[in-house]
């Protein structure tokens, strides 16, 4: 994958994580008469085409919101397609991700996928685990108000079996418990469609992320759709009037 620039943004104003709530692939396709399950292969491809603008553009981390608790509650069709596509584009594409030494991760609630996607997912994680580029996150049968419960048990099973003090629990000690434990928040939130909701996305690392939405339906965000938004950011980041280090300097 090739590195250019535009001449807009320096280095420096590109965000370390970038957080993307994928929306508008069941418009699309209605646009066009088409299958929401096409509208959701055309996804597939944005979704790859914004990991190489990613990677061009010196982004650290990229968590992508692929399918949310909630989303178990669409028609069983439409779920059961949706997990045979994250399948079929994980078989392949997972080579290319490697040769291009991004690493792998899947947040969400695992256990209640499918035993074939598990194994592609424990696959790709265990192959790609050493490759220093690009971090990609996928979230999968996510919720952030289910990650915070998730946490909120751990503490409490810790003090309830004594290895921590109640009053010892701080930011740290919580975000170390969450799904996304280790990785820097986010520093801007992007969400196609039009819609302007965090949509129990990552609830807690979201906290100071930069929001920019646009009205583009997720299977027409292409580069140049990216590059808007790091823009924006870079302007954000221009205006705060400090250096992009001082801004970024909230970690989860
Ligand atoms: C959003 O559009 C679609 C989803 C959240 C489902 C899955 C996402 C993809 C297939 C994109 C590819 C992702 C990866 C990581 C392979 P929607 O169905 O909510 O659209 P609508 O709001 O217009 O109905």
């Amino acid at each position: 994958m090739s590195v250019s620039l535009p001449n807009s943004l320096a280095n420096s104003d590109v965000p370390r994580h970038v957080a993307i709530i994928m929306d508008g692939n069941g418009r699309w396709a209605k646009d066009r008469n088409q299958s929401r399950h096409s509208g959701h292969r055309a996804g597939v491809s944005s979704a790859r085409q914004s990991i190489e603008t990613a990677v061009e553009r010196g982004v650290e981390q990229l968590t992508l919101f692929a399918f949310s608790s909630e989303n178990w509650s669409r028609p069983k069709e439409e779920v059961s397609a949706l997990m045979k596509l994250f399948v079929e584009a994980l078989q392949r594409e997972l080579g290319e991700l490697h040769a291009s030494d991004v690493k792998l991760r899947f947040i969400g609630e695992l256990g209640l996928l499918d035993a074939g996607l598990r194994d592609k997912i424990f696959e790709a994680e265990q192959q790609t685990e050493a490759n220093t580029g690009l971090r990609l996150t996928i979230a999968l049968a996510y919720g952030g108000r289910w990650d915070i419960i998730e946490a909120t048990k751990a503490l409490a099973r810790q003090v309830t079996e004594g290895l921590l003090q109640i009053s010892d629990i701080n930011d740290e000690i919580f975000a170390a418990e969450l799904q996304t434990a280790g990785a820097p928040c986010p520093d801007l939130l992007i969400r196609t469609s039009g819609e302007q909701r965090i949509s129990n996305f990552l609830l807690w690392d979201l906290a100071y992320a930069e929001l920019w939405f646009t009205d583009v339906l997720w299977p027409e965000f292409d580069q140049s759709v990216f590059d808007e938004a790091l823009s924006y950011y870079a302007s954000k980041q221009r205006r705060f009037g400090h250096t992009g280090e001082q801004v970024k300097a909230v970690e989860c």
